[in-house]
């Protein structure tokens, strides 16, 4: 039996030729290096570059100062109203209030008080300060209409004034700034407060999570020299999914097919990529060729990784409390897990001790279990595996840490960020065993450059590297019996 990666019943996308069971109806895979990969359309709006200078028309300051003006006008009135509001509002009785209710209740107060404070403002105005103010008691103030925005993946703020998205993979400043730094540092501080934690210059940096599951790190002056420093990875509802990965040009389907195979006959996998890679998105698509049926623990700082499975015990780490107490690290989690009885053990980022309980448990029975690590490229990926050892005080000859990591990890998956803003598995790499003292590997899949269009887009093109995988007669034996032609490279 030969198993497609997409499940049954999904018509979204063709079977690519190169996968089908009979090798012979297999033809080339159509791969056109010259087409733009399918985000490119409506981000080549984004990549356009800003107007040079000279050509702004003698009108366009004006109007940027105008709005400059109405801006700090608004942010003037917002600050008072804002402490008008918190006079009037009953704030324990904020939590159950029906939004509706709310919105009425702050702009009938807005009303009563900009009469009373002899401000008349137009319609537009009016509406963007009541909608601001809302999002000022109830939420996040200014970091409210970036949170709902999907387009946007990351927001990151280097003091009041500076605060930069990722959009489709670029990032480009917004228009969103805070009052001051005190604005930034109140709003700061009702997201931390709301996890129970405190951020102040005896405790600069803190790691929290959104009420929406968005991963968030805040780091305060002093440390943070020109304000607090915020970044925040938003959480996505609906995770790419391999479809929307092979769609994406992440990878191609042949390479969907041979993870499909990997993941499946419960091959021990390590995504590595750089920060903001796509590492927990590839770790999150790949858990869903996990069958059903598997018992599957997954370990996090952050809880990011949405698992499809019925059976899942998600479990989050915890930093020490104020007082420093009351920790528990992620090799805490993993130890326990390992009584836990677990088919499979996920855990969200190996970057420290934990990697010789993660090392362990693959050699021990719960193979098939997945991590990420931060590496620029699979070799490397070892050697961060041999320090995190070497730093966690175990004093093993370097041989046997090596054949400790050969026989634990079967493959590394390599995730990159490319420079115009797409993500891409660069490289499929299998870990086939010793060499004496060196760590064997062979790239099975690899990502081409082959040159750069005008605007900035990479061209490309996903390869098999005409090696056969090390592990296919496994795959073959568990039913994955993929066809040959998946291995050979794409021609000129
Ligand atoms: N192939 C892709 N195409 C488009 N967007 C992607 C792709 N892969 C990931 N993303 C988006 O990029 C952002 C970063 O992805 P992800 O969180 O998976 O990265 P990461 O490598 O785990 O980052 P970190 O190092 O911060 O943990 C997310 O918003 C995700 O939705
Ligand atoms: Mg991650």
């Amino acid at each position: 039996m030969f198993s497609r990666y997409k499940k049954n019943g999904a018509t979204s996308a063709p079977v690519h030729p190169a996968l089908m069971t009979d090798p012979d109806a297999a033809v080339q895979p159509d791969i056109d290096p010259t087409s733009a990969p399918p985000e490119a359309a409506p981000k080549s709006k984004i990549l356009r570059r800003s107007k040079p200078k000279s050509t702004e028309t003698a009108a366009e300051p004006v109007a940027q100062d105008k709005e400059k003006k109405r801006r700090a006008r608004l942010d003037e009135i917002k600050t008072e109203m804002h402490s008008r509001l918190l006079d009037n509002l009953n704030l324990s009785a904020l939590e159950n209030a029906k939004e509706a209710e709310l919105r009425t209740e702050i702009n009938t107060i807005t009303s009563e008080e900009l009469s009373d404070m002899g401000v008349v403002l137009n319609r537009e105005d009016r509406t963007t300060l009541q909608t601001e103010l809302f999002d000022e008691v109830t939420g996040l103030g200014p970091l409210e209409p970036l949170l709902k925005d999907d387009t946007v993946n990351d927001i990151l703020i280097n003091g009041p004034f500076n605060v930069f998205i990722e959009r489709a993979g670029k990032l480009q400043k917004s228009d969103v700034r805070f009052k001051d730094e005190r604005h930034l540092l109140r709003i700061i501080d009702k997201i931390v407060s709301a996890v129970g934690r405190r951020v102040d210059e005896s405790n600069p940096y803190v790691d929290a999570r959104l009420k929406d599951g968005s991963r968030f790190n805040a780091m305060v002056p002093p440390v943070g020299v020109d304000g607090s420093l915020v970044s925040i990875r938003k959480f996505k509802k609906d995770k790419l999914q391999i479809d929307d990965l092979v769609e994406f040009g992440a990878f191609n389907e042949e390479m969907a097919a041979y993870l499909q195979a990997a993941v499946a006959t419960r091959l021990n996998v390590i995504v590595s990529g750089g920060t903001g890679s796509g590492k927990t998105t590839t770790l999150n698509a790949l858990s869903s060729f996990i069958d059903n049926s598997e018992r599957i623990l997954t370990i996090e700082d952050t809880a990011e990784l949405q698992l499809q499975q019925e059976h899942v015990g998600r479990m989050e780490s915890r930093p020490p409390n104020v007082e420093g107490k009351g920790a528990v690290t992620q090799r805490d989690c993993l130890r326990n897990a390992l009584r836990m009885r677990p088919d499979r053990i996920i855990v969200g980022e190996t970057r420290g001790e934990e990697v010789i309980d993660m090392l362990q448990a693959m050699n021990t029975g719960h193979d098939g279990s997945m991590t990420t690590i931060h590496a620029n490229s699979a070799r490397d990926g070892v050697s961060r595996l041999e320090n995190m050892i070497a730093m966690a005080g175990i004093e093993m000859p370097i041989k046997a840490v090596r054949s400790q990591i050969a026989s634990a990890v079967n493959l590394i998956v390599q995730a990159s960020r490319l420079q115009d803003g797409s993500r891409r598995m660069v490289s499929i790499t299998e870990v086939t065993g010793m060499e004496g003292e060196v760590i064997s590997m062979q790239e099975v899949f690899r990502y081409e450059r082959l040159g750069l269009k005008p605007d900035g887009t990479i061209i490309g093109r996903f390869t098999a590297t005409g090696v056969r995988s090390h592990y296919s007669e496994r795959f073959r034996q568990w039913g994955y019996d993929l066809p040959t032609s998946i291995y050979e490279p794409a021609g000129d």
